[in-house]
């Protein structure tokens, strides 16, 4: 039997852009109300991409604080892979950009879009990696800039996004029951069109009628992926939970994708977890797509939610349609 090890979780990071927009600024672009998006969504505020900033910058700096929180050099890193659908140029990988700017001279890179369960994938990619021992180090990032594909007329889209970077180091841990434990991936490849950006492909190259039809631009079936999205969030718990032998009782805290604070709430009714111990930063930082559970790490742990020896439940659904799950032995304090 070849050893597996354990993939730490060494350092968390994060990074907002500088602009923030809140509720009643939208009030004066599009025809909508703060009342309207706190009701359906949780949403208060969130961050966007300002003249000059770029997405890999935005990685580098939460990276930055992953790698000092995780006491690991640059040159320590021997994997960077990055979860993203809105990498600063087409190509190359934003993983490829991040891994230039932060000088890093020892590792591959490359990119994941699972959309909204970007993060998820990322980590549990990233473990793959330094559980079976291909890797010591594994920088793993979640970050999108869906400001940039969004449609600022379209009202029942454009509230719900935000801009963000979150990183997190892995480190290889000689107990593997220490880190990123087992997961869970679904796919419904059939429901693309709930959530997508039908132009810009090899299919449909943008050129001006697509311009014209702002088939560029995001869509979605906000009921469908509503429905969609409490049944993928349960079974990915469920999924993960029964896999590791645990109850939701056994569980510290339950981090997932912050879509809609209505979402996660109606899924953890399923799930019998309390309030305490579901985290919600929607308000913050609204739909950041792949940052979104790192972000949400990043402020939990901030904000002394969970400590070494507790377990955490990460749970995410996107577009694809995808959803996913895992569970993190929590070990550094
Ligand atoms: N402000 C004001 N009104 C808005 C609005 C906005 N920003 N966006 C849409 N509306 C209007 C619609 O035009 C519609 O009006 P109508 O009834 O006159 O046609 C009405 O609000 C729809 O309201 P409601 O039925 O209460 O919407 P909802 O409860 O389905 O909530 C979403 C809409 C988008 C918040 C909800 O469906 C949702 O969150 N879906 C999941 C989206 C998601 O998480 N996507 C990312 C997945 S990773």
């Amino acid at each position: 039997m070849p050893r597996i090890y354990g993939a730490e979780v060494a350092g968390l990071g994060k990074c907002l852009p500088s602009k923030c927009l809140t509720n009643k600024d939208l009030e004066k672009i599009i025809d909508t109300t703060d009342e309207w998006i706190q009701s359906r969504t949780g949403i208060k505020q969130r961050y966007v991409m300002g003249e000059g900033e770029t997405l890999s910058d935005l990685c580098v700096v939460a990276a930055k604080q992953a790698l000092d929180q995780a006491n690991l050099h640059v040159d320590d890193i021997d994997m960077i892979i990055c979860g993203t659908f809105t990498s600063d140029h087409k190509l190359p990988s934003l993983a490829a950009l991040v891994q230039d700017k932060l000088g890093a001279k020892n590792t591959g890179a490359f990119d994941i879009n699972a959309a909204c369960t970007g993060f998820i994938y990322t980590l549990v990619t990233g473990a793959q990696f330094v559980r079976s021992g291909a890797s010591k180090n594994v920088l793993v990032i979640g970050a999108d800039c869906c400001s940039s594909q969004i449609d600022w007329e379209d009202r029942s889209t454009c509230v719900l996004f935000g801009d963000g970077a979150s990183a997190l180091v892995l480190r290889q841990h000689d107990d593997p029951n220490v880190g990123v434990q087992s997961s869970y991936f679904g796919s419904d490849g059939g429901g693309k069109e709930s959530l997508w950006i039908e132009a810009g492909g090899s299919l449909m190259p943008v050129d001006e009628e697509v311009l014209k039809t702002k088939k560029h631009r995001v869509t979605m079936a906000g009921k469908d992926v509503f429905k969609f999205a409490i049944n993928a969030l349960s079974t990915s718990a469920k999924e993960v939970l029964s896999q590791e032998g645990l109850d939701s009782s056994d569980i510290k805290l339950l981090v997932p994708h912050q879509a809609n604070s209505r979402i996660i709430n109606a899924a953890a009714k399923r799930l019998d977890f309390s309030d305490e111990q579901i985290y919600l930063n929607i308000d913050k930082y609204g739909n950041t797509v792949a940052a979104s559970v790192g972000l949400a790490l990043r402020d939990s742990y901030d904000e002394g939610k969970f400590k070494s020896g507790d377990k955490l439940l990460i749970i995410g659904f996107g577009a694809g349609l995808s959803w996913g799950g895992t569970v993190i032995n929590w070990s550094i304090d």
